[in-house]
């Protein structure tokens, strides 16, 4: 239903409205543009930023078929010579021997390294395309055309690229931040509303470590997934989509490289929740999903150690609740697997936990307070109802 409304939204019935958020990272700085009906401009916005070159198109077989078409052709409107590589869709692709396949398709296309890449897709097609464009001739210039709820207010944003291997999700990448990001609101049109709500949950948590208003927002857009986004909604989503990036974008802009411990609150819910992830069968629990759940385990921590108020954590879980994200471990996970797994995370530098707690909704804090007895507990309140 929310997908005939933004359906119907595409092409006509929408104002023309654009938000956009600049990253200021030196010679790096880029332009995020959000504006409804973006894909067809998309030519005219990669010549603005003087790129030149052939253009290696990458998106996943989904995408392809969905929105390839419109890019491929506002790009060549404006001049720009393209090839279209196209894999097929889903996390299990995003590995290496798929970048080689790319790569090999490049190559034998003649792309050298006056080219460029513009990734169409999710967040797989952008942390894919993007590691691409970080080693490809040792590095060429990439555009993100996010068109996912997650890859828009998300992974689009801040430069980080990566395949996954068998050791473990993210675990071969580079930073190489885009020239460019165009996010259409409307292109969201053709997703599912459970793929819609899970993308929500990294709002809840730009929100809960920046913008605690935006809770609110949040819970009346839940309202709107399945009877349809009105037009007033529509009209209104490249600003809340616009105001979740810059959120994003202060943070990387104040710790590019995560090393000062800032761009690491990005990471809150993420700790418990890669521990769920790989816990759970493959594919079974989407990764908005047990963010939410790792959401769920970190607020009650913060109660615990940073005195988090208990309006403050109901504030947030009655916004996952409305989006029905998932609160509740489903049946057969394993506590001693979740800690295994949440430990071998990133977040833990050296055997420490460092974990990303809310002093305050709007107040994240780093704390290496957190025991695996706490894990223990946060895991079994997830085996509680809410
Ligand atoms: N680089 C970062 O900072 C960062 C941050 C968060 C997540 N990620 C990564 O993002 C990935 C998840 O991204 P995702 O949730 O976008 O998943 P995804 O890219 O797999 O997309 C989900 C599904 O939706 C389809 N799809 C995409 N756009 C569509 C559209 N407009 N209409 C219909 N279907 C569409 C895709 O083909 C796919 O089947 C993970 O690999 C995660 O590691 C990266």
């Amino acid at each position: 239903m929310a997908q005939n409304a933004l359906a119907c939204a595409q092409g006509r019935g929408y104002t023309r409205r654009m938000a956009n958020v600049s990253l200021a990272l030196g010679s790096q700085s880029y332009n995020v543009h959000v504006a409804n009906g973006s894909l067809d401009s998309v030519g005219f916005l990669v010549s603005r930023t003087r790129l030149t070159g052939r253009v290696a198109l990458i998106t996943d077989s989904h995408v392809c078929g969905l929105y390839a078409d419109r890019v491929q052709r506002s790009l060549e409107d404006a001049g720009y010579e393209v090839t279209l590589h196209v894999f097929e869709e889903g996390e299990a692709q995003k590995h290496l021997r798929t970048v080689e396949t790319l790569v090999n398709e490049m190559v034998a296309a003649g792309h050298d390294r006056s080219s460029f890449v513009v990734a169409l897709g999710g967040g797989v097609v952008g942390d894919m395309a993007g590691f691409i464009a970080s080693v490809y001739y040792r590095g060429i210039p990439f555009v993100q055309i996010p068109t996912t709820v997650m890859a828009q207010v998300d992974s689009s944003v801040g430069g980080k690229t990566a395949v996954d291997i068998a050791a473990g999700k993210n675990l071969i990448g580079a930073f190489h931040q885009p020239r460019l990001v165009v996010a259409d609101p409307t292109s969201l049109s053709t997703l599912s509303p459970r793929v819609i709500r899970e993308g929500m949950a990294e709002m809840v948590k730009h929100a809960a470590i920046r913008k605690p208003a935006m809770l609110g927002e949040l819970r009346a857009l839940a309202d709107e997934i399945d009877l349809g986004f009105t037009l007033a909604t529509i009209n209104r989503l490249p600003q809340i989509i616009a105001d979740n990036i810059a959120i994003k974008a202060r943070v990387v802009e104040a710790d590019e490289r995560e090393t000062k411990g800032v761009r690491a609150y990005l990471n809150f819910g993420h700790t418990l929740g890669h521990g769920i992830e790989a816990s759970v069968p493959y594919g079974s629990l989407l990764h908005g999903e047990v963010v939410s759940l790792g959401m769920r385990g970190a607020l009650y921590l913060s109660r615990k150690h940073c005195g988090l108020s208990a309006a403050a954590e109901r504030e947030v879980l009655d916004t996952l609740k409305a989006l029905e994200l998932p609160l509740t471990l489903p049946e057969g996970v394993q506590t001693a697997d979740v800690l295994a797994r949440a430990q071998s995370d990133k977040k833990f530098r050296n055997g420490q936990i460092r974990f990303v707690l809310l002093s305050d909704l709007g107040n994240p804090v780093l704390s290496d307070a957190v025991t695996q007895e706490d894990l223990r507990e946060a895991t079994a309140l997830l085996r509680t109802g809410y």
